[in-house]
């Protein structure tokens, strides 16, 4: 695992998006994984602003998304498809179908992860997967004590993720508790993986990531088992690991 430490979320998401963009430069037709949260929202905009910046074109770029809510409509506000669509889809000129994101409003979930996952291994392998890391190590929707073999499943958020996540809805009593999410397996096979974590809130986070030990209660720890992930972290969100350095 590459460690890139920056001063700031800026900077971090600057560089996030330069190594997304050497990767579109170097195939027009890249698959990229993409991640909702607020984490990538700076590297985001930095795509967007590469477009008209740079020239850089997603005419021909397919993505897929990491998870989706259960039982939020597409249009809802929280929604990952809303997210997806207003941090990036509609502002650069990517063709909608060539945008993948599980249908949380799928009649059977389970059939829709089925149906997910196949659409994964036509469209994939992913060049290179975006990542942000939960305060309790989770990467998408696959919390602690996820099988390292998992495909595309139906999850229940634990308590801490509805927790982290309340602050986009009015209540937390209105926080989805079930999502569709890639499983650790569908992540792990990704040609690159960009892990990108800022803030002090993720500071115990990448101290646990760090100390390399691979564990079920951890399922960040499993990004280990991949040969090429980089993470990209702040000042703020590496301070744990530079003060057991000192
Ligand atoms: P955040 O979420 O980017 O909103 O902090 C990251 C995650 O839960 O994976």
């Amino acid at each position: 695992m590459k460690v890139l430490v920056f001063d700031n979320y800026e900077a971090a998401s600057e560089h996030a998006a330069q190594l997304v963009e050497a990767q579109i430069l170097e195939n027009n037709q890249s698959v990229l994984g993409l991640a909702t949260g607020s984490t990538p929202i700076g590297l985001y905009k930095n795509l967007i602003e590469g477009v008209k910046a740079r020239g850089i074109s997603y005419k021909n770029v397919s993505t897929i998304n990491l998870d989706e809510y259960i039982g939020l409509p597409r249009e809802h506000s929280e929604s990952y498809h809303t997210f997806m669509a207003e941090n990036l889809f509609n502002h650069i000129d990517i063709s909608i179908d060539n945008t993948y994101i599980p249908d949380g409003m799928s009649p059977s979930p389970e059939e829709e992860c089925v149906r997910y996952e196949e659409n994964m291994d036509r469209v994939g392998p992913i060049d290179l997967q975006i990542l942000g890391i939960g305060s309790n190590g989770h990467i998408a929707f696959n919390e602690p004590g996820t099988d390292p073999d998992s495909l595309t499943h139906v999850v229940e958020l634990v308590a801490s993720t509805r927790e982290d996540n309340a602050r986009f809805f009015p209540s937390i009593d209105d926080v989805p508790t079930h999502a569709i999410t890639t499983g650790i397996k569908s992540i792990l096979r990704s040609k690159k993986i960009i892990l990108i974590a800022s803030g002090k809130g993720k500071a115990e986070a990448v101290k646990q990531l760090l100390s390399k030990e691979i564990s079920q209660d951890f399922p960040a720890s499993y990004l280990w088992n991949h040969n090429d992930v980089t993470l990209i972290v702040d000042q703020d969100a590496y301070a744990l690991v530079q003060t057991e350095g000192q």
